[in-house]
């Protein structure tokens, strides 16, 4: 009998397993690696206890409910990193392979490497300086507001949101390029920017070598844990790349009739400042370029809207419920009287984004009180936030984060997908038909595209530049003309005219890219496996039926469907307990990222986009040509 045979070889290995010292190295350093992480933890909990102390000082219009001042934001971001570099230190020492269990393991691999956190002070301090310097080059009132760079007579701009809604509302090129021009002069006057960036590369590589990564790019993309994770993106970039080609040659036709008079340079690229414009004016009804049928205007939502949902609070609610009838959490009575709060009339401006805090074991939450169909989408996306926060706080603290960044946004963008259709707002009664007519639905499809598209190689140019810098790949006298041959080799986007190395175009995107918790991996992530988790979604919940037109992926609603809710449920209890891959092959059955969520979204766009361009003899693509020189 085989247990016969087996048996004194497993009694051999109880044996050895009792008499080889690793064994018992190992219950020891589990024991004290144990202790560590539990000291931390209390300090951890103090931080998450300063935490919200601040939501219900900030949400108690500055009336201290406790009668004591809470703590800053500075406080709590100060005790944040000297508990994570310390821990960090602690930690690596401890003999990760001698650690049995497989948990414990985990803690140990995902809190004794960090980025910026692993910076000593003083670099620290210089890291987080040199953000907010380039976060005022977005933000800081820097770009006088006339031609002649006269900032006497009226307060000077920021580029967002000032320039850049300007540029959105123009139709003379001209002044797309003057302001395209004036910000990079305003923010690259005496090097600045560059200067800015090579320092901030040069602690991001420092950040790398605590970590013992001879490849700096190996701390960027840390928690992606993937030996070229870079490859992986570009990988995507290719698969859809047949459909972002007809886009574009539809895009730069439309550029063409647009301005006539600018006098586009002849290789089938597109101007910069225009295809800035474009990007931003996906959802404006008054763009500049053509929707495929102009005269099947997209039913208006916003009165409807109004009506049935009267208040931002019945939107929360809305939101709240699509997640409860998935089967997720049910938000509680003392989670809307406690922790959900209305952000302030003043905060964060029109466009303001709900926030979602996490001090375990609440979670909490403050909206954006405007009642619009993008803020109706955008709280499903908080909402998402929200959920995962709730299952991941049962996990102990260094697990409990998504396992990758962009995880929990991916998750995010299917809910917002899903409560955007027709579908969708057909049974909220905002529309009165649950799906729209065809033209209609491809001039939805194609805002939908043009927000999309255009923006994912973006992401991947503005993160690729970076990395690239960062390992060494492109050179410092290089950079302008690098940054060039990429917007050309990934995008079709060219300079509005010659430019040369002395300059340094980056867009304002890149600056917001380099920001840890904003960054363009994360970004991308977000997109191109949001798109995987809607088709997974969406098949577990038979609302996406491949080849039947009255189920297309675009339409898909997974509302009440507890399939696609147990496929969320069990991505977000894992929290950071397993590598991304193997959670996302939960939903959808795959290790690995792919267009192919995005390809199935817009198919019916690239089939409309092919026969268009064909009638209007437009070939898409463009030639590699150069408007930038090395002097
Ligand atoms: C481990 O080793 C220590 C001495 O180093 C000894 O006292 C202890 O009994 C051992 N424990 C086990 C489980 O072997
Ligand atoms: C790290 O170890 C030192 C020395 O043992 C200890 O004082 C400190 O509290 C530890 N910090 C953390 C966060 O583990
Ligand atoms: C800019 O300067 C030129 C001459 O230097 C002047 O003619 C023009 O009016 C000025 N424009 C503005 C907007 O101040
Ligand atoms: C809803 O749209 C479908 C497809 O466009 C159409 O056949 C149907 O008549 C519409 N129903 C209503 C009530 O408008
Ligand atoms: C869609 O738009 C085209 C062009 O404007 C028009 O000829 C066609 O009749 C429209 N289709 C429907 C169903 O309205």
């Amino acid at each position: 009998m085989l247990w016969q045979k087996l048996l004194p070889l497993l009694l051999l290995a109880v044996a050895l397993a009792a008499a080889t010292p690793t064994s018992n190295h190992s219950s020891q350093y589990e024991a004290s690696t144990q202790r560590i992480l539990d000291v931390a933890t209390q300090r951890m909990r103090v931080i998450w206890d300063m935490r919200r102390r601040i939501f219900l000082q900030l949400t108690s219009k500055g009336k201290s409910p406790l009668g004591v001042q809470a703590p800053s934001k500075q406080e709590v971001e100060t005790e944040t990193y000297k508990l994570l570099h310390e821990l960090a230190a602690n930690l690596s020492v401890v003999p990760v392979e001698q650690l049995r269990d497989p948990l414990l393991r985990r803690r140990v691999q995902r809190l004794a490497k960090l980025q910026l956190h692993g910076l000593r002070p003083d670099d620290y301090e210089q890291a987080k300086d040199l953000l907010r310097t380039m976060q005022n080059f977005i933000s800081g009132p820097l770009v006088c507001p006339n031609a002649n760079d006269d900032c006497q007579a009226r307060r000077p701009l920021a580029m967002y949101p000032q320039l850049y809604n300007l540029n959105m509302h123009t139709k003379v090129y001209d002044d797309l390029k003057l302001n395209w021009y004036r910000w990079r002069r305003a923010i690259n006057d005496k090097d600045t920017a560059r200067s800015t960036f090579i320092d901030y590369v040069r602690l991001l590589r420092i950040a790398a070598t605590y970590n013992g990564h001879v490849t700096p790019s190996r701390t960027w993309y840390l928690h992606y844990d993937t030996e070229n994770f870079q490859a992986e993106m570009e990988e995507v970039i290719w698969e859809i790349m047949p459909l972002y080609r007809e886009m574009h040659a539809y895009l730069r036709h439309s550029a063409m009739l647009a301005y006539p008079k600018a006098n586009f340079k002849d290789d089938g690229a597109i101007s910069a400042p225009v295809f800035d414009q474009m990007l931003s004016q996906a959802w404006y009804s008054h763009q500049i370029f053509r929707t495929p049928y102009p005269k099947d205007q997209l039913p208006s939502v916003h009165h409807r809207l109004e009506e049935v949902l009267v208040t931002p609070v019945k939107i929360n609610i809305k939101a709240a419920e699509f997640f409860e009838s998935l089967g997720l959490n049910h938000m509680s009575s003392n989670f809307y009287e406690r922790f959900l709060r209305r952000m302030n009339d003043d905060e964060g401006g029109s466009d303001c984004k709900s926030q979602v805090y996490y001090f375990p074991p609440d979670v909490a939450m403050r909206y954006c009180p405007k009642p619009n169909y993008k803020k109706l989408m955008q709280i499903h996306g908080t909402m998402a936030e929200l959920q995962y926060n709730i299952y991941k706080r049962e996990l102990p603290f260094g697990l409990d984060t998504e396992p990758c960044p962009g995880f929990a946004a991916a998750l995010g963008e299917t809910a917002v997908l899903a409560s955007g259709t027709p579908r969708h707002l057909h049974r909220l009664h905002i529309l009165l038909n649950e799906s729209l007519t065809e033209n209609q639905s491809l001039n939805r499809l194609f805002r939908m595209g043009v927000h999309t598209l255009l923006a994912v190689p973006q992401y991947f140019i503005n993160d690729k530049f970076l990395v690239d810098v960062m390992d060494g790949r492109i050179g410092v006298q290089d950079y302008n003309c690098a940054y060039w041959r990429l917007q050309d080799k990934f995008a079709g986007v060219q300079p509005p005219d010659w430019r040369t190395a002395k300059d340094f175009d980056l867009d304002y995107k890149f600056y917001r890219g380099l920001q840890p918790d904003k960054s363009s991996t994360r970004k991308f992530m977000a997109e191109v496996l949001g798109f995987q988790f809607y088709r997974s979604f969406c098949i577990a919940s038979q609302q996406y039926k491949p080849g039947d037109p009255n189920f297309p992926l675009h339409n898909c609603d997974f509302h009440k469907s507890t399939e696609a809710g147990d496929l969320m449920r069990e991505m977000m209890k894992l929290g950071a307990t397993k590598h991304w891959r193997d959670v996302m092959f939960i939903a959808t059955g795959e290790r690995k990222l792919s267009g192919r969520g995005i390809l199935e979204y817009f198919a019916p766009l690239f089939t409309w986009l092919k026969e268009r361009n064909m009638q209007l003899e437009l070939e898409p693509g463009w030639e590699a040509d150069e408007f930038c020189r090395n002097e």
